[in-house]
């Protein structure tokens, strides 16, 4: 009999995570767990209201009565806030390029890791973010830590800019991409870090199915 495993992957911004840990889910039949939509989520709302997003308080005051699903679907993962369908709107740069002063938080990150852990209590789980492997699920069946150089990831964003008729700048990208590596790596509450036990795939120079087939070996060996 096949468990159901914990995958955990972990990895700095656009180095391919949930790519990969949506086709790895679906090729097991798991549930896909984005956490960076939850930080997200909760960022977005701080923005609209109007909540100061170096104010720890109000922001852990905000979470408390904040309801973030998500929810797999043909078109994807759907995120709902409070019941909203924000899918789209938690992907806007602003979103994006203060989401890491959010996640800095530590009261935030104990409420969220306790939500994303009861997601995880029953196994048959891919989840990504940064902390997985570390925090989250430290005894994860399979810990994978996908890596990119930073000019391949500004060009991946940039290519599905581009691909989706949106203005993209590659040199704003890469610098944007650079700063939220360092915020995300020198906080001091679970930062962007290789579990020691983690199995790293720098992706630079692979295709998706390329990084697949070896996640997808690594689960083989386990399961
Ligand atoms: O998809 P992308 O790499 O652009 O970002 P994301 O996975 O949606 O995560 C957005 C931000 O949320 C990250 O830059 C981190 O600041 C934060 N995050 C975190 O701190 N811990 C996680 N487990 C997931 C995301
Ligand atoms: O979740 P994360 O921010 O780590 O990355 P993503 O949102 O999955 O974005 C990665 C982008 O790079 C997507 O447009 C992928 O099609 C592309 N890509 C990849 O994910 N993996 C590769 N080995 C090559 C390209």
């Amino acid at each position: 009999v096949l468990t159901k495993l914990r995958i955990a992957i972990d990895g700095p911004a656009a180095a391919g995570k949930s790519t990969v840990a949506k086709i790895v889910a679906g090729k097991l039949s798991y549930l896909y767990i984005d956490t960076g939509a939850m930080y997200r989520s909760l960022t977005y709302k701080a923005l609209k209201s109007d909540v100061d997003l170096h104010d720890q308080t109000e922001l852990t005051k905000l979470l408390e009565t904040t309801k973030i699903e998500l929810e797999p679907s043909d078109k994807g993962q759907l995120v709902y806030l409070d019941g909203e369908d924000v899918t789209d709107e938690i992907r806007q740069s602003k979103v994006t390029n203060s989401v890491s002063h959010v996640a800095v938080h530590s009261q935030v990150r104990e409420e969220m890791v306790k939500r994303q852990q009861k997601l995880a209590s029953e196994g048959g789980v891919v989840m990504d973010g940064r902390d997985i492997g570390t925090h989250v699920i430290p005894d994860a069946e399979v810990k994978v830590f996908l890596l990119a150089s930073v000019e391949e990831r500004a060009q991946r964003r940039h290519d599905e800019n581009t691909a989706k008729g949106f203005p993209s700048d590659l040199e704003k990208l890469k610098e944007e991409i650079a700063l939220r590596d360092k915020i995300d790596s020198e906080r001091e509450v679970a930062p962007l870090k290789k579990a020691d036990d983690a199995f790293e795939i720098d992706t630079t120079s692979l295709n998706i199915s390329e990084v697949v087939d070896r996640i997808m070996s690594l689960v083989e060996r386990i399961g």
